[in-house]
């Protein structure tokens, strides 16, 4: 884990409050671990995560405006500074081995909502040799981000939104319901906590016995394990979603 001070060279906002930036900085990481950022423009102590989108030609993170350190966070333009901390947490990888669960897939199903298609992009390009499916969800088409990047690496896509206006119209269970997720070797997942917990219940409901593995996005203050700010409850008592996680199985949540 480092702890640098980087500036930003790109900025783009693919859809209204959501933006992506660049940083003039290379860390190596694996899918699912993020960054906490601080910028001194911004006056807050509490650094914020953000799951690493990319590290082609540097660093990028995406993310949307929630409160008001993310819109003053948006404010930022190229050249700006930001410190950045990371990686930090165990990533999607790792936590395989941890689940004792064997890497080679050859059917994989993503489930993203809105901005946690950041935790889930890197694990495209990561299994390029399997068959990777997405069930992406957002409430309007604005939401449904990166598709042509995404389209890019071979993934089959599915789109729900909650108005209709892109793809299946109702959520991601809807589209669930129509794809035979027993086919599938193993399933990665970010997104609202509530879409989560729905995922899980369609599981449950289901009976599907596969490999679900959550990225959670908990409240963190430190992310390195200091503040127990973000503990969440397992069936094995409580783990720091920053040092343990985000990467959690499915198994052992209690939502
Ligand atoms: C490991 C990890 C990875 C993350 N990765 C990303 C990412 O890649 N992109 C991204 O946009 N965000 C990501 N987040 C969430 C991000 O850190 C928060 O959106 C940010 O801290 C909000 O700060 P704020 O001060 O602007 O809003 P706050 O004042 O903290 O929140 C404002 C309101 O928005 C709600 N809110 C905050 N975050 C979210 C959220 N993610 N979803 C729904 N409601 C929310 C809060 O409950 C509150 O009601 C991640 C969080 C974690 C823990
Ligand atoms: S955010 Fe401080 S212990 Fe996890």
């Amino acid at each position: 884990m480092q702890m640098i001070q980087t500036k930003i060279v790109e900025k783009k906002e693919l859809a209204p409050q959501t933006f992506l930036f660049k940083f003039d900085l290379h860390l190596e990481y694996e899918p699912g671990q993020f960054v906490m950022i601080s910028s001194p423009s911004i006056p807050w102590i509490i650094p914020k995560p953000f799951s690493i989108l990319s590290n082609g030609d540097g660093l990028s993170v995406l993310f949307k405006i929630y409160g008001l350190w993310t819109e003053k966070f948006s404010k930022l333009e190229v050249g700006d500074f930001v410190n950045v901390v990371g990686p930090c947490g165990v990533g999607f990888i790792s936590s395989l081995a941890r689940y004792g669960i064997n890497s080679d897939f050859s059917k994989i199903l993503f489930i993203a909502g809105g901005v946690g298609i950041a935790s889930v992009f890197s694990l495209f390009g990561y299994f390029k040799n399997s068959k990777n499916t997405l069930v992406f969800g957002g409430r309007i088409n604005k939401d449904i981000i990166l598709l042509d990047e995404i389209s890019k690496l071979g993934v089959e896509i599915f789109v729900s939104t909650e108005d209709g206006s892109a793809g299946t119209k109702g959520r991601v269970t809807d589209v669930l319901h129509n794809l035979n997720v027993d086919s599938f070797d193993i399933v990665f997942s970010c997104g609202p906590v509530p879409m989560m917990k729905a995922v899980s219940e369609f599981f449950k409901q289901k009976g599907i016995n596969k490999p679900l593995i959550f990225a959670l996005e908990e409240r963190m203050a430190c992310g390195i394990g200091i503040c127990f700010s973000c503990a969440v409850k397992t069936k094995d008592g409580m783990k720091l979603c920053c040092k343990y996680g985000p990467a959690f199985s499915n198994e052992e949540i209690v939502w």
